[in-house]
This record gives C-alpha cells, structure tokens and sequence, in this order.
C-alpha cells in the first residue's frame, strides 16, 4: 500500500460570486521512501495540493489518506496531533519563530512531542551541526541569512523523525548557489532516513532534485513521470560521495549534506515524556 492517497480530490474556492477550481479531480499515489515533485506555473494548484495533504486544509470533496488513516475526516485537534507526530514542514519564507534562538526553534517539534528539555536541546544542537549552523545555535532569525534560516528549517522540518516532509517552494527566496546547497541537504537528509519528501516548485530545474515529476497544469494532473536524469546522475556519482570523510567537514557554513553522518542525526523518539503542550499552537 501507498504512504500517500489522494483520492478524487478537489478543492474550490469562493469569494461572494466567484469560484475558483483550485483543483479538479486530482489522484496520486506516493511511495514511502519517494522523493517526488509537484511541479506547475504559479497559480497551478501545487500549494493547495500540499496543505491538504498535509492536513492544513480541507479538500471541497475526496480524500487523503496517509498510512492507511483519513486525514480528511480528522477534527483540527486530531490532526494537528497527525501532523506533530508524522510530518515536517519546510516554507518558502521559513516560518521561525522571531522570538526563538536556531536552537529552540529547532526543539520546537521535540517539545511537541513531550521530549524532555535535556533531550531537546541536546538533538536540536546535533541537527543544527548536522546542516552547518554550529557557530549559530543561539542566533534568532533576524541575525542570519535567508540561507542559515533556512538551514534552521530544514533542521527543524527532520529533528523528530517525521514520516513525511513537505516542502513548499523551499528556495523561493534564496539565490541560485544557496538553492543548490539547501536542495541537496533537504534530498539527502530525507534519502539518509528513508523519509518521504514531496516538493513544490514552478522550477524544472528544482525538480530534478526528485525521483518522480508529477506536473499540475490549471489543477489537474497532465503528467507524472519518473525522472531519469536523477537516477543516472545518482548511480555514476555513488562511489565518490559514499567515501567522502564526514569528520573532516567543517562544522560552520555549507556542510555538504552528503557529508553528514547518520550518526550525527538525532536518534528518533523521545525519552522521559513531559506533559504535551497545546498541539494547535504550533506554527502552520
Ligand atoms: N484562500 C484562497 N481563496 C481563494 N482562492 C485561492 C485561495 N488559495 C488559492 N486560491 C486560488 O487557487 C488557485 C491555486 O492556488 P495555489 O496557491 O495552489 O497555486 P500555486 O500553484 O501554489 O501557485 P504559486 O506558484 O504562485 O504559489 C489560484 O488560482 C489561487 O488564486
Ligand atoms: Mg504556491
């Protein structure tokens, strides 16, 4: 069976008079494991596709199913306590905390979670090496770079091991040499653990990042192919990558993911469990 189902879904939108048919009749099935891009124009469907498989929205009609579940006929509490435990978000302009360090916006979906705070801290301190922001850990958003906060995105999008990372536009606001660097952490960080990513851009060149181009056109389907540029790529690169020395990466500044060890990603579940705080007051 499928990780993902989206079955016969549509959304419309109305403003007074007018509808807008943000998506027909859309069906897709997504492996777990699969890296797969939603690509389309602006104005296509992608976004509204995303949030409601990620149970940020409510579809017009159809559903979603992930795991099995019916995320659509899951009640808001119910599904924000879905998202916290099975799914990562990454946005096009971040979404931290402004208040919050790198490292406690990082803990956030550990606190979630009920991690206690030694814990917490101690993985959000190893995602936060593992993406290159060691010399960050106590920066706020507003004392980094588009990049860096980014970088605390992705951080944040894979500390609790979710099932399932969505990614909407996620180098919509970064230059061409910092997009390379953030797309290749974000597909390796999510190969290295066997996470399903689903990514939404308008650029073809982006999508080459993925392993399955699902093209939305006016919110329909018109294609969904695999992308075979990326599995020859990946099958000549291997060798090399593979033997590339981990420890000898510098902790600060654009660690290539590839160099990042497994070992230096945060063990998955929480020990000694402290209270849950209120689910609906993460930020979607
Ligand atoms: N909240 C809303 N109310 C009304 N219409 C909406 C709403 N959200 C999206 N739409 C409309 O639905 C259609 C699809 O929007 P969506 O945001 O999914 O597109 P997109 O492919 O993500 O575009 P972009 O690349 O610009 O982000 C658009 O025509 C948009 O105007
Ligand atoms: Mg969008």
């Amino acid at each position: 069976m499928s990780l993902i189902e989206v079955k016969d879904l549509r959304k419309v939108y109305r403003i007074d008079q007018e509808r807008v048919v943000a998506l027909g009749r859309v069906n897709l099935s997504i492996d777990e494991g699969e890296v797969c891009c939603i690509l389309g124009t602006s104005g296509s469907g992608k976004s509204t596709l995303l949030n409601i498989m990620a149970g940020l929205e409510k579809p017009t009609r159809g559903k979603v199913l992930i795991g099995g579940e019916d995320i659509t006929a899951m009640g808001e509490r119910q599904l924000a306590l879905f998202r916290q435990k099975n799914i990562g978000f990454i946005f096009q302009s971040y979404n931290l905390m402004p208040t919050l360090t790198a490292v406690e916006n990082v803990a956030m979906p550990l606190m979630f979670r009920g991690v206690s705070r030694a814990r917490r801290d101690k993985e959000a301190k190893k995602m936060l090496k593992a993406v290159g922001l060691g010399k960050r850990m106590k920066h706020r958003p507003t004392q980094m770079s588009g990049g860096q906060q980014q970088r605390v995105g992705i951080a944040r999008a894979f500390v609790a091991k979710p099932k399932i990372v969505f990614a909407d536009e996620p180098t919509g606001n970064l230059d061409s040499h910092t997009t390379l660097e953030v797309m290749e952490m974000i597909v390796h960080m999510a190969r290295d653990h066997g996470e399903t990513l689903i990514l939404v851009t308008h650029d073809k060149e982006i999508a080459q990042y993925a392993d399955r181009i699902v093209r939305l056109v006016d919110g329909a389907i018109i294609s969904d192919t695999p992308n075979q540029s990326i599995i020859g790529r990946e099958e000549q690169a291997q060798p090399e990558e593979a033997a590339t020395p981990a420890k000898d990466a510098p902790a600060e500044e654009a660690v290539p993911a590839e160099a990042v060890p497994s070992s230096e990603m945060p063990s998955p579940q929480a020990d000694d469990p402290a209270p849950l705080p209120d689910p609906d007051a993460f930020p979607s």
